[in-house]
Order: C-alpha cells, then structure tokens, then sequence
C-alpha cells in the first residue's frame, strides 16, 4: 500500500530530457571530478577536525577519517550504479522515487533537507570561524564574543551572526542567478587542493610525535593514542563522515555531463578517492602538530600553523578556506531548492517552491525562504549539533539509494548502466547501508545529550521525521501528481526508454 505509487522511470528519464533543452553538455570525466571535489573539502577538513580531535577520538582520529571514507565509499559505489542508469539530475529522491515508491522518496527528500539545507548551516558557522580570525589577525575588528557565538557554544554568545551574513549573501547571488562557470569552480578547487597541499607540504617538518602518545592528565582522559577509546573512533567516524558529503552532488550535474552514463560513475568515484588520500593524510599531521585536547577550536587547521610558529602560514591557509568554504555554500544551497522544486513538482510540497523568477529563471521565492531557514539555524546552533543533524539526513538518504540498486535491477533489467557493481547487486549495498545504520548509532558518542541520556542528534531527527511524516500524510499524499492520475484516471503517456 504504502509503496504502490512508483513513479515510471520512463517519464522520470523523459522528464529529464525536457529539461536538458538548452543546458550545455560541456562536463568531462574530470570537470566533474572536480565538482566533486569542489563539494566535498570543506567544514570537515578545515573546521571539524579540532572538535573531532579533542572531544571525539583524540589523535586516532585518522583512523575514524578511514572508516568514515570507507562507508563513504560504500555509499559512492551504489551511487555510481544507479547514477550511470538513470543519468538524470535529482539525486537520491529520484532514484527512490523510481524504485521504492512516492513514501520513500518523501522520506529522502525530507532527510536530504538536513544534508543540504542543515549542512550549509554547518559549513556558515565554519566559515565564520576563519572570517572572525582573519579580521583579527589583521587588526581589521574583533568581532564581539556574543556576536560569534551561538548561546550552546563552548564559549557561549548570543548569535553568530557572520554565519547568518554569508549565507544571506549566498542566498542573494542564487536569487540572481549566480552559477558557477566551470572555469570559476575550476580555479577555486584549484585553491582548495593546493591549499590543502600546502598544509602537508609545511606541517609534516612540524610533526612532534609525542602528540600521538600523550600521558594521561587532566585534559587527555586516557593516554596513548586511544584517548577515547574505540568507541570514540567509531564516534569520531560517524561525525567526520560529514567531511566526505557531497560526491552525490555529481549526481545532480547530470544534465550537464557530456556522458553522464560514463562519466557520472568516474567523477563520483574519482572524487572521493582523492578526498579521501588527502584527508587521511591531512589529520595524521593535524594531530601530530598540536596536541588534540587545544583543537577544540573552529580554525584548526591555522591553529595549528601558529601552534608551531608559523602565524603567516595559518593567514594563508585561513583566505584558501574561506574561499573553499564558499563554494561548498553555493552547491548546498543550490541542491537545496533544486530537490524541493522536484519535490514541489511532483506535488508533494506546495508551489511555492517551484515558483520561478519571470527574469532571473531562479526559485527565487524557495532560495529566499531557505536562506532565512539556514541562516537562522547557524546562527543559533552549534557546530557540532548542525553537523550530527547533517550526517542523520545523509545516511537516510545512503541507505535508501543502496536499496535502490537491487530494485533497479530486478525491476529494469533492460537498462545497462556503464557502472554495474562488482560482487552483484547485494553484496555492497547490504553492506553500504549497514555500515550506514551502524555509523547512525555511533553518532551517538560524543553527542549532547538532552535530559542526561538521550542524545541530541538522535532527538532531532526524530522530531523532524515525525513531522515530515505528518506533512507527508496530511499534504502531500492527497495532492501528488501520481495520486491523481491514479485516481482520476488521467493517461500517462509512456515515452521510450532506451
Ligand atoms: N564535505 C563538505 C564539507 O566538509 C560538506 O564541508
């Protein structure tokens, strides 16, 4: 009953050639290799290594960085299938849509608002961080502690009102109509890595090893280089997995991809692989640098710079960032209004949302409205709390896109993707939503807790997926397209799928 309304990938797939009309297929395998890279290194790297490291897993958080890329992995792998497949722009919510049916594909496109829209809020307080730093150090102004600050900080303000400014900002240029050209997007990836490239390149002279094996005291816990334990890597993993999102955005560029069938699997793959080297490498230096419990900070990354002296270094470092942090606002900001404008579309959310522009084209209205949603949760919530929210919707929307491959497969047997899993279509996906189930109890350690026992992230979550299932039963369920061809018997024309 609950998973009668699939929609027809034939129309799902002619939809997508309507609105291809137009959009210039100019991405190859590596212009969306690096898109992919261009969404993925950002907050995690840059500004939530100091709190995974200090209140987390301490200095093994590499090895919470691995597992996180090997679920990641997992997740990547099933994408790269049914991306190949169906090389359409929409994401995880059109992939269910097409296989488990309008309930879940709700349920996705609900949790897809807390990767995209609670992630950019994450990503603004990030980006905050190294703004308030740079306007420091450059004796430019000392942005007031209740101003950069939300109240559950570990140093407690009133807002954090950078955050809210830059994403008002974003939001202004989306409302306009501000795309990346590639080349831009090119250049400020381009930033991003060698930045990232630098920090090895000058941290490594700086590593003390003893960093890996502090004594127990009074701020390392346990000693040695377990500070926290196993259970602490596996939380650390859970939570920096929040570093490796945004290979999926791939997905949404299929329009534009001048092979998507071929080249989608290769830039979502490739994407993550690089991400994932340079990761693993970036913290193993972090945590010999500086010792894990001074982390807690939102810049550690120049923290650590100056930690060894190195105070120009860390300014350096602190521009790259800023600018890498833009551009992974722009994209999550983007993907935002575009999966509601499929949702809203399809009916399930009011019209709203899919309201354009008459000159700019843009969801002018949906991108306001998220602006003000997104700007408001970075500026009242910390970090760690957005962050841990952000990673709930993602493993949501993973673990329904593993389901998805076994489906696809059983139900359209005559599409050949370009990228079909190895070990069949159970093996990795069984394991890709385990792992993912796994990682969402472990999300658990190190959280907040409210009233003693119950952890933050968990209860956020719950709250919002009891009312997207009261907003699903009570709107969306009566005013879906599908639910009144059903019932009004109205012709679905079947266009050819190839
Ligand atoms: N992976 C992205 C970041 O770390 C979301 O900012």
């Amino acid at each position: 009953m609950l998973i009668q309304r699939v929609k027809p990938l034939a129309r799902i797939l002619a939809q997508g050639s309507d609105e291809e009309r137009g959009l210039k297929r100019s991405l190859g395998p590596w212009a969306l290799t690096a898109m992919g890279i261009g969404a993925i290194i950002g907050t995690g790297i840059f500004v939530l290594t100091g709190v995974g490291s200090a209140t987390r897993a301490g200095p093994a958080l590499t090895i919470s960085f691995v597992i996180a890329g090997i679920v990641s992995a997992l997740a990547a792998l099933c994408y790269a299938e049914v991306s190949s497949k169906v090389p359409i722009s929409g994401s995880a919510y059109t992939y269910t849509y097409a296989t488990l049916g309008e309930f879940f594909a709700w349920i996705v496109g609900w949790a897809l608002v807390l990767e995209y829209a609670l992630g950019a809020s994450t990503v603004s307080v990030g980006w905050s961080g190294y703004f308030t730093f740079i306007l420091h150090t450059l004796h430019i102004w000392d942005v007031p502690q209740a101003w950069q600050h939300s109240h559950w900080d570990p140093m407690p303000g009133i807002a954090n009102l950078p955050a809210a400014g830059i994403i008002l900002l974003v939001t202004a240029l989306l409302v306009k109509g501000t795309r990346e050209s590639g080349t831009i997007n090119a250049i400020i990836v381009a930033i991003k890595v060698a930045i990232v490239l630098f920090f090895i390149a000058v941290g490594v002279g700086h590593i003390d090893a003893a960093n890996y094996h502090l004594p127990a005291g009074p701020f390392t816990f346990a000693g040695g280089y377990l500070p926290f334990g196993w259970s602490g890597v596996l939380g650390g993993a859970a939570f920096m997995f929040f570093a490796y999102i945004g290979f999926d955005a791939v997905s949404t560029t299929a329009e534009e991809a001048r092979n998507p069938a071929r080249d989608l699997p290769f830039g979502i793959l490739m994407s993550l692989v690089i991400c994932t080297v340079l990761y693993i490498v970036v913290v193993a230096i972090l945590d010999g640098m500086v010792p894990f419990y001074k982390l807690n900070v939102t810049f550690p990354v120049t923290f650590a710079m100056n930690y060894v002296g190195l105070a120009w270094a860390g300014v350096i470092i602190a521009f790259g960032a800023i600018a890498g942090l833009t551009t992974v606002l722009l994209v999550m900001m983007y993907g935002q209004t575009r999966i509601f404008y499929a949702m809203s579309r399809d009916g399930l959310i009011p019209p709203l949302f899919v309201k354009l522009h008459p000159t700019w084209r843009t969801p002018w209205l949906s991108q306001i409205v998220f602006g003000l949603l997104i700007a408001a949760a970075g500026a009242f919530f910390p970090i760690g709390v957005l962050g841990s929210l952000t990673n709930m919707g993602t493993f949501v929307a993973f673990i329904l896109v593993a389901a998805a491959v076994p489906l696809l497969r059983r139900r359209h047997p005559e599409l050949k993707g370009s990228f079909m899993l190895p070990f069949g279509p159970y093996i990795i996906p069984i394991a890709a939503a385990v792992s993912a189930i796994c990682m969402m109890y472990f999300l658990k350690n190190g959280n907040p807790l409210v009233w003693g026992f119950f952890p933050i992230a968990w209860l956020g979550f719950i709250i919002w997926f009891c009312a997207g299932l009261v907003f699903y039963f009570s709107y969306g369920r009566n005013r879906s397209t599908i639910a009144l061809e059903q019932t009004e018997g109205l012709a679905v024309v079947q266009p050819r799928v190839n």
